[in-house]
């Protein structure tokens, strides 16, 4: 099988540019450029000095190994972990005209001018949710966390391309004035959506509860270490042999204090025995033996 990177491997479908960290208050998005968003930073600074500390930090462990090196690495692990050409599958998503409609999405979303939050996930991570969706063909995806449907709307457009599965997501309440949660799901990818509103505390167990099980599982809500491993953990239990556990932010340190301790998703994954990886900001992991059969491994 080739893995080897196309010349359309090492460009994203949104445009954004190759070290692209998403809009989660760090480059690439459209808050984040010219002298206002320079000045914004710097008074965000100025007030939570913590945060502006996690994200030059996050922005220095992103550093080191470009996107252009993980989507790469992430072709190899997809093909080499599921058997399939995941170079074929991501040539066939960056040609498809959902590609063309999320772009536009995007752009729609920048000249939004009513309020709006930023955290709009990495286009590396979008890719990653397609080309593992289209490599396993869930039939039950849920997901925690989803703002304006970036991602959501890469699960959707693999799921229709399987032509099967549905996905659940959970978010809080928004501000009616702000973009709605579907704003990036094209209209036709809808049909296979579930989306719930509230807080993941209250309506994942609840959700969890009217599945007997699940295939892959996205966290994208809140980042404390407590709130993702909870998640973790809820959802772990209904995921399937073949399950894939998913996740945004695995590279951030969830507090000043926490710097030098490994990321929630990397302590959960080595306590219960998964085959894990992180590819830029996104981390994915695999049931092994140990896990299939209940043990749960050592903590080291
Ligand atoms: C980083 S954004 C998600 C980005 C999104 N996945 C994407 O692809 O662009 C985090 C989202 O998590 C939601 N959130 C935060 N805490 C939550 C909770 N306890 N339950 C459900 N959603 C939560 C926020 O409302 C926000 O929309």
């Amino acid at each position: 099988m080739d893995d080897s990177p196309t010349a359309a491997s090492l460009r994203s479908c949104d445009n954004q540019s190759s070290n692209d960290l998403g809009d989660a208050g760090l480059p690439g998005g459209r808050a984040q450029s010219g002298p206002r968003a320079a000045l914004r930073l710097a008074g965000k600074a100025v007030r939570h000095p913590g945060r502006a500390v996690l994200r030059l930090l996050l922005r220095a462990r992103l550093a080191r190994t470009g996107v252009a090196v993980d989507r790469m690495r992430l072709v190899s692990w997809v093909s080499e972990r599921f058997g399939v050409d995941a170079a074929a599958l991501q040539a066939e998503y960056r040609d498809s005209d959902f590609c063309r409609e999320y772009a536009s999405g995007r752009r729609k979303l920048w000249e939004f001018t009513g309020p709006q939050r930023l955290g709009t996930s990495d286009a590396l991570s979008h890719e990653a949710l397609y080309l593992v969706v289209r490599a396993t063909r869930p039939r039950v995806v849920v997901e925690t966390g989803v703002l304006y449907g970036s991602a959501s709307a890469h699960i959707l457009a693999a799921l229709a391309r399987n032509g099967e599965g549905e996905l659940f997501s959970i978010d809080l309440p928004r501000d009616p004035q702000e973009p709605a949660h579907d704003f990036l799901v094209p209209a036709e990818l809808r049909k296979r959506w579930t989306f719930v509103e509230g807080d993941s505390r209250r309506e994942l167990p609840a959700l969890l509860e009217r599945q007997s099980e699940i295939d892959l599982f996205h966290h994208d809500s809140l980042h404390t270490s407590q709130h993702m491993t909870w998640e973790f953990q809820t959802a772990f239990r209904r995921l399937g042999p073949q399950g894939v556990l998913s996740s945004h932010d695995v590279r951030i340190a969830h507090s000043v204090r926490e710097i030098f301790r490994p990321n929630a998703f990397q302590t959960f994954c080595e306590r219960h025995g998964l085959r894990w990886r992180t590819f830029h900001n996104s981390g994915l992991a695999l049931r092994t033996l140990v896990s299939a059969l209940g043990l749960v491994a050592p903590a080291f």
